[in-house]
């Protein structure tokens, strides 16, 4: 008597996303990684030192550069679904992770978009590594100096609190990206790395 052979079931490891997000998400990590140094080293030179203007037009061309991809990643992820959560994982740990997920996506587009809405408000033209200038937001234009340096400073706290809470974000996620990998060994690092 033959018997019925089970359905192929995916495991975690044949379960993976596509060349399209991989790209994405490195990209942006890589970006976001480099700004995030960019941003914390910048304050270290002193006001006039050439180095801390080079350093703050690398950082808004890079930041710029995270918006624009991330819209594009928001894009595809609203066209494709999540992937399923690695089997048995319990409940909060599913959770948490959908959290993070959600969170960092809000997180690549509101950091930059901070970043830009305050730099709108500095006389320099905003330049995108020098290549073009980057349109500034206009409603800064016509208010009294006082005005647009107090929004400018709003925004600047709401950059640098945004900014905080990726870079708490990015230590967890690498966290449980470990934990997956070598505790739980479930193979869903493979998902998002082209050659494991
Ligand atoms: C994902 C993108 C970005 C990340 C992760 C990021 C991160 C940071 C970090 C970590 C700081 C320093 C915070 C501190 O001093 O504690 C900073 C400061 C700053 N960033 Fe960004 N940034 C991004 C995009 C942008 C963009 C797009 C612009 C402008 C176009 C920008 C403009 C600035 C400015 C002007 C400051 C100095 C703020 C101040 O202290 O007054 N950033 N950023």
């Amino acid at each position: 008597m033959s018997t019925i052979p089970a359905r192929r079931v995916p495991n975690d490891t044949q379960l993976r996303y596509d060349l399209v997000a991989m790209t994405l998400h490195w990209l942006i990590a890589a970006l976001v990684v480099l700004n995030i140094v960019l941003g914390l080293t910048m304050g270290d030179f002193p006001r006039q030192d050439p180095m801390r203007g080079a350093f703050l037009d690398l950082h808004e061309s890079v930041g710029l550069t995270v918006l624009a991809v991330s819209v594009l990643r928001v894009i595809w992820r609203l066209m494709n679904p999540f992937l399923p959560p690695p089997e048995g994982l319990a409940a909060p740990l599913r959770l948490a992770a959908r959290a993070t997920h959600l969170l960092f996506y809000v997180l690549i587009i509101a950091t930059p978009l901070a970043g830009w809405l305050l730099t709108s408000g500095a006389p320099k033209p905003l330049s995108w590594f020098g290549l073009f200038n980057w349109p500034k937001f206009w409603f800064y234009q016509g208010m009294a100096a006082p005005d647009r340096h107090h929004l400018a400073e709003n925004f600047a706290q709401v950059h640098v609190t945004l900014a905080w809470v990726m870079i708490v974000l990015i230590v967890l996620h690498v966290l449980a990206a470990l934990y997956h990998q070598f505790i739980r060994r479930d193979g869903l690092l493979a998902r998002m790395v082209p050659w494991l």
